[in-house]
């Protein structure tokens, strides 16, 4: 068993660690103070597009085109560009033992990994339907989606099942990209989620309207209220037939599961101090931990505009997150410091021709402005979140770049509302002005 030593580890291999590695790079690092280990057998890459450009029927997306940085306008990072940096990239390693006071850490095959400084960018792990214990749920073509084996094995069963029937389960992010892919791809696609409309988590009932109509007009089938309760599995192994709780029965050559995702914290479980779910940080995501980061799904850190602390599994924070955690901890190596992380939170989706942005925070009232008319060729409107008279959030569908801007200003600057009616007819121009 090999035993090495590095000044800082970055572990994990996602989007986080992509973005941390090339902080250490902009900052500089020695040849072989630095090490990404990554159970995946990829070099880190922009996540987002596993679900979108990467089941394009034609022209897809594939490695190493959108390595990380890429997201951002980034300098791509290749797997040479790690050696070229004097950057270690130990790759379909696992680590599964981590051990904080010793600081130290063992790959399944019993490598050891000796640091000074550790960044935990473990990111999230998929829920499964046999965790909940689903009948038939360890059926064949019941697949999941978070790493790039994943997305293969998807792109796989898309061209064995060509045309086929596919069963989304879930109406979330995943869900909702996944739904279009699969459209897109030719297959007839029924949607299945236990809510009165689609991702509750961001969406107010009447923007959810609009996606649901728009999904519905290019032929995908939803279900609402209700769950895949089991499944029946041809002699094959491969799935039949989907149960839903309802009574309900519904065909399918392949089935997509997005219901959520959980934070992989258990290598650290009653090592360093939890909260919300996720590895508790401060402004600089350093843990409780001496010498031990957090960055990215795993972070529960302090959202200093809200007064609040939050976990945020979204794409923008962990790139952030990560330059801000290596720019602390060079900065403290010179004796200086750095500003506390001020976040603003920004989520997107695209699936067909759709594209929206969200900034802010998605509490109080809501008002909805725009052409909000799903039949509409090129639709264009948004909502807008108001607390305490305050705009507290701002969403649109099909806005243009400045458009987009306008609306990440008016969720810093929370300005006074003077009424929801107004906020109706201004539309997109209120943000515009400030
Ligand atoms: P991330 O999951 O990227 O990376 C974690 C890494 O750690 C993985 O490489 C994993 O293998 C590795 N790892 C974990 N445990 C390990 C261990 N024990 N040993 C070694 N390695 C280990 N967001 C958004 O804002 N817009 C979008 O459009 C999308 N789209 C999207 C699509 C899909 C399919 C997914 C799954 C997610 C998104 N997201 C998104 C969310 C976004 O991708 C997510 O928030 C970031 O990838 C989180 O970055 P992290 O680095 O924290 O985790
Ligand atoms: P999610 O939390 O967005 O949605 C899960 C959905 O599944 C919810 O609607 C939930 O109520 C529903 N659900 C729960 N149990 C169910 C059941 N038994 N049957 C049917 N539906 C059920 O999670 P996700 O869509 O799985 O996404 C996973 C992760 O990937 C998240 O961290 C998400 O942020 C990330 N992601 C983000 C984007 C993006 O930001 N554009 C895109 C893809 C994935």
């Amino acid at each position: 068993m090999a035993e090495k030593s590095f000044k800082y580890i970055i572990l994990g291999g996602g989007v986080s660690a992509g973005y941390a590695a090339k902080e250490f790079a902009n900052q500089g690092v020695k040849p072989g103070e630095l090490a990404v280990i990554s159970k995946e057998a990829v070099a880190p890459y922009e996540r987002p597009a596993l679900s979108k450009g990467y089941l394009f029927p034609e022209g897809a997306a594939r490695l190493p085109g959108f390595h990380c940085c890429v997201g951002s306008g980034g300098e791509k990072l290749l797997p040479e560009s790690y050696k070229q940096k004097g950057i270690e990239l130990i790759l379909s390693t696992e680590i599964v033992k981590a051990d904080l006071s010793a600081k130290s850490l063992v790959s399944a095959a019993g490598d050891v990994f000796k640091y000074e400084t550790l960044i935990i960018a473990t990111g999230s792990t998929v829920l499964r339907l046999t965790d909940f214990g689903v009948k038939g749920a360890d059926s064949k073509n019941i697949l999941y989606l978070r790493e790039i084996d994943d997305a293969d094995n998807l792109v796989e069963a898309i061209k064995a099942k060509k045309g086929g029937k596919a069963v989304v389960v879930g109406g979330g992010y995943i869900g909702l990209e996944l739904s279009a892919a699969l459209r897109i791809n030719n297959f007839d696609v029924t949607m299945v989620f236990p809510e009165p409309w689609c991702m509750p988590r961001l969406f107010t009932a009447d923007i959810a309207a609009f996606y649901e109509t728009y999904y519905t007009n290019k032929g995908v089938k939803i279900i609402k209220g209700t769950v895949a309760s089991g499944f029946t599995a041809h002699s094959n192994g491969e799935v039949k037939e989907v149960q839903l709780k309802d009574g309900r029965s519904l065909e399918a050559d392949i089935v997509i599961v997005g219901v959520g995702a959980k934070p992989l914290t258990s290598l650290f479980k009653g090592q360093v101090e939890e909260d919300k779910g996720g590895i508790k940080t401060d402004a600089f995501f350093k843990t409780s931990v001496p010498d031990v980061y957090a960055v990215g799904d795993v972070a529960t850190f302090p959202l200093k505009m809200y007064g609040d602390v939050r976990r945020v599994e979204h794409v923008d924070h962990s790139r952030k997150s990560a330059e801000q955690a290596v720019k602390a901890i060079k900065a403290a190596e010179g004796g200086g410091a750095v500003e506390e992380y001020d976040y603003l939170p920004f989520f997107y989706s695209r699936s067909f021709d759709l594209s929206w942005q969200f900034y802010g925070d998605n509490v109080g009232d809501s008002v909805l402005f725009g052409d909000s008319n799903p039949s509409n060729p090129k639709p264009r409107f948004g909502a807008y979140w108001i607390q305490g008279g305050k705009v507290v959030g701002a969403f649109m569908e099909g806005g243009s770049g400045d458009e987009n801007k306008a609306l990440a200003k008016v969720a810093k600057a929370r300005p006074v509302a003077e009424s929801l009616e107004e906020l109706t007819k201004q539309g997109i121009s209120f943000a515009a002005k400030i």
